[in-house]
């Protein structure tokens, strides 16, 4: 029995808790009363008369050095707590866990690194915009429905200042301060007073594109991105341009993609017709031309601007827009580079 006690006081004083709940463990593993001290308390009835004096002196050292030991810890925890209770300065620095990039942050990374290879640069421009450079030197007439309260977020109730819309009010912002040769890809975030859904968001992000020059036609824009979409979709990658409106853009168009998931033969993805939608472009209008003070008979252009989150959804199958903006770490940990 001496044995045993000894052996059990080499175990106490070696004992560890790396938390409270550690700590009970302990306390119920020894001095509760099915713990294993007891059981010895209990076992020592039965030791022979001669050697209880030896044995009971090993048995209270046992009990006593585990009730300090746990004491000892115990107080250890207080003091860690009572200093900051967010902090836990007993816990291990190692091992660094390292972030992942959020799949927005992927997206628009391939999207820029594509067109600079293309020899385009990256231009900024503010959020909180004015009038001007959101709608009206971008040729949106007055009663234009997107101006309407309805679908862009007014700052102080004053029309003039506003959350833009969409990221072409940076193409005015360049064309005024440049003159072309102007190549820039605009990332950045916009935002929209719509209902939110698992497809929209009052804030989302788009970039722009705009390439202006001497003799830039339509079949530029056609080339660039069909670039564009083999890409960043694969090589076999066909594109289907289709006749649209933009006040800012003539001729306008939208952009599909032939389907990567099922390679045009029809699947959930693109809804059984081959193609996706992934962007609006077109010839710069030369109203837009002349607003920013560029003389539309020597130079023109091509503009198109893509929405990153629709990019990404269709890119990783995410299925609710949602997603992208909880910081959701079991979400965000499955994107890699
Ligand atoms: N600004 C448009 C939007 O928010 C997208 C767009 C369409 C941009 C055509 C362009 C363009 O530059 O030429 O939906």
């Amino acid at each position: 029995m001496i044995n045993k006690i000894k052996a059990l006081l080499q175990e106490v004083e070696n004992m560890k808790a790396a938390n409270a709940e550690e700590l009970e463990a302990l306390r119920i593993k020894y001095l509760s009363k099915k713990g294993e001290i007891s059981a010895l308390m209990n076992d020592f009835r039965n030791v022979a008369a001669d050697q209880k004096r030896e044995v009971g002196q090993f048995l209270n050292q046992l009990k006593e050095t585990t009730q300090n030991k746990i004491n000892e810890l115990k107080e250890s925890f207080d003091n860690v707590q009572t200093g900051n209770d967010d902090i836990d300065l007993t816990r291990t620095a190692y091992p660094v866990e390292l972030g992942t990039r959020h799949p927005l942050s992927l997206v628009k990374k391939e999207i820029c690194d594509i067109f600079g290879r293309l020899g385009f640069s990256i231009a900024e421009g503010p959020e909180i915009e004015d009038d001007w450079h959101v709608f009206s030197s971008l040729n949106f007439a007055e009663d234009h429905p997107a101006r309407d309260m309805q679908d862009t977020f007014f700052i102080q109730h004053n029309p003039d200042v506003l959350l833009r819309t969409h990221t072409s009010s940076v193409q005015t912002r360049v064309m005024e301060t440049q003159q072309p040769p102007i190549r820039i890809i605009c990332p950045g975030r916009v935002y929209r007073n719509e209902a939110i859904s698992y497809r929209a968001h009052c804030f989302f992000h788009q970039v722009e594109a705009l390439y202006v020059d001497k003799n830039v036609s339509f079949a530029d824009l056609k080339q660039a991105l069909l670039f564009f979409a083999k890409e960043m979709f694969g090589p076999e990658t066909k594109i289907r341009l289709r006749p649209s409106y933009f006040p800012f853009t003539e001729p306008s168009v939208e952009v599909d993609v032939s389907c990567f998931e099922c390679h045009g033969k029809g699947c959930p993805l693109c809804k059984h017709t081959g193609w996706i939608e992934v962007l609006g472009g077109g010839v710069v209008n030369r109203k837009v031309l002349e607003n920013c003070s560029i003389d539309p008979d020597e130079y023109s252009g091509f503009a198109f601007g893509i929405g990153i989150e629709r990019i990404a959804m269709l890119k990783y199958g995410i299925n609710n827009i949602g997603l992208m903006f909880e910081n959701n770490l079991q979400f965000l940990k499955q994107f890699h580079e």
